[in-house]
């Protein structure tokens, strides 16, 4: 294999990536983790599924950065999942110390890579990320709108009785309880989802889209989801490697678009092989603009912690 990823936390959603990635058979992956044993015991488990698979992928685990080098793709999932009760912001200050450490590190043995952020609080670490790396802003994107978008296509699809493939729902702005499900933007094979479902229903998916990152926690207790946004990281990566120009709900720099300026933000972004290619602007109504702007205070307000910490 040419291609090398690498993906910086080996816990739950570090690993699945792995996995989903290897089905995909598109580079070769490395694992690494500050917990001694686990990314190596996980890379020889994955690695011995390969055969089974007929997937001929190189799975390393390491606690050493050196394993990483001449990576093309840096994926960070290293640093604290929420636990119930506990918001995406409650994760900053010990995250920023992580996220911080796992770009400088990654840099040194993969200089030209590009960084996929999943560590939560996502917009505020795809920030730092960017910054501790003094990266150009398209050589980093955090995930967050694929997963939200991915859960209400999932609401919708199951209210409907239809195929998730039928259904396109774009979720934009912060990865927060004040994330924006634009569903004027949404369809079910072309028909707006106003169109095809009760005011009512339509709100409760909108709702339960917005705190589907808590409803997990509080059935897992112990963590929160991993098959769904590792499902996302591996279509990202591909997307980048495989330089398909996909148009995809993620969080990008944001220099004017919008109306923002200096943060990272859920907007839709086409990710090609040089990384973020370019931020797509849809024509807004005063409502949807309004929701956008509230969700994009509350990741300032994110950042300004990011400042006084002085962890950038
Ligand atoms: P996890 O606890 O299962 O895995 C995190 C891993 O990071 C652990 O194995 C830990 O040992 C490792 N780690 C800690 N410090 C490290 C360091 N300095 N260098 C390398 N590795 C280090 O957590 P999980 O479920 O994988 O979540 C990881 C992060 O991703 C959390 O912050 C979570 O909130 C976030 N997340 C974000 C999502 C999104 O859509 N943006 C979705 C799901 C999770
Ligand atoms: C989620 O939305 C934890 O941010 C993560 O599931």
């Amino acid at each position: 294999m040419t291609a090398k990823i690498s993906i910086i936390g080996a816990g739950m959603t570090g690993s699945t990536s792995a996995a989903w990635l290897a089905e995909r058979e598109i580079a070769d992956l490395v694992l690494m983790d500050v917990v001694e044993g686990m990314p190596q015991g996980k890379a020889l488990d994955l690695l011995e599924a390969m055969p089974v698979l007929g997937k001929d992928v190189a799975v390393v685990g390491s606690n050493d950065y050196a394993a990483t080098k001449g990576s093309d793709i840096v994926v960070i999932t290293a640093g604290i999942p929420r636990k119930p009760g506990m918001s995406r912001e409650d994760l900053l200050t010990t995250n920023a110390e992580i996220v911080g450490k796992a770009t400088r590190e990654s840099l040194k043995y993969s200089p030209e890579a590009i960084f996929v952020v999943l560590t939560n609080p996502l917009d505020t670490m795809a920030y730092l990320t960017m910054k501790a790396g003094k990266l150009p802003p398209q050589r980093v994107v955090g995930q967050a709108g694929i997963l939200d978008s991915a859960r209400m296509r999932a609401f919708v699809a199951m209210e409907l009785g239809i195929s998730v493939e039928n259904v396109a729902c774009y979720v934009l702005g912060g990865h927060g309880d004040e994330m924006v499900p634009l569903t004027r933007h949404s369809n079910v094979a072309g028909i707006p989802l106003n169109e095809i479902l009760p005011p009512d229903r339509l709100a409760a998916i909108v709702e339960r889209t917005r705190k589907g990152g808590g409803e997990i926690i509080s059935l897992l207790k112990t963590g929160s989801a991993y098959y769904a946004p590792a499902a996302a990281i591996a279509q990202m990566t591909e997307a980048i490697l495989k330089d398909k120009h996909l148009i995809v709900p993620a969080a990008a720099y944001m220099q004017g678009e919008y109306g923002l300026k200096d943060m990272f933000f859920g907007v839709p972004v086409q990710l090609g092989r040089m990384g973020v290619e370019k931020i797509h602007e849809y024509k807004l109504t005063d409502d949807e603009k309004a929701a956008l702007q509230k969700s994009a205070a509350s990741v300032k307000d994110s950042i300004n912690v990011l400042h006084q910490l002085e962890k950038i």
